[in-house]
């Protein structure tokens, strides 16, 4: 005997990046701003990220590569573990990731890959309050989900240890 279990995942979805709320749209451009200082001359895809922390200050990050590819590190990864390594006793609101690539116009929204999934969920966890994800491509819809929990069922935490 089995049963099914369904995990549902919720994604708010904008049209267009004006019709955001002011602090998402400005976290987002932030975001903008970071991705042109990303290093990316291996895949030339740039992604920026933008955290916005509770007492208001701003952490931004681009994605790092190196000729040893795997030494490399994501957008999100930069700027949380700068954020958490500078500020580690003040909880993440929200963070806004966005990207470009020099062979097409992204038009749907960047989504997090699950390392980065996994890091930010910790400080969702450690800090008990969801973390909100804005997420979108060069152009095109934005899509905001409340939670990490929602890019990340069956989490893994620390609670399992
Ligand atoms: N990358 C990010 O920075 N964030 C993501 O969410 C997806 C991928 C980077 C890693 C690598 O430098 C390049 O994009 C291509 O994978």
């Amino acid at each position: 005997m089995s049963k099914k279990i369904k995990i549902n995942t919720e994604f708010e979805v904008f049209d267009y990046i004006n019709d955001l709320q002011k602090e998402d749209k400005d976290l987002l451009l932030l975001a903008k701003k970071a991705m042109e200082n990303a290093y990316a001359p291996y895949s030339n895809f740039f992604v920026g990220a933008a955290l916005l922390m509770e007492n208001g200050v701003i952490v931004t990050g681009n994605n790092q590569e190196n000729a040893a590819y795997p030494s490399g590190l994501c957008a999100e990864r930069v700027a949380i573990y700068h954020a958490s390594s500078q500020h580690p006793d003040v909880k993440i609101k929200a963070i806004a990731v966005t990207a470009r690539t020099d062979s097409k116009v992204l038009n749907t929204p960047v989504s997090p890959c699950g390392s980065c999934r996994q890091s930010m969920s910790e400080y969702e966890v450690k800090f008990k309050t969801p973390i909100k994800i804005i997420m979108m491509g060069q152009e095109g819809p934005v899509y905001i989900s409340a939670s990490i929990s929602n890019l990340l069922p069956l989490t893994f935490t620390s609670e399992s240890l």
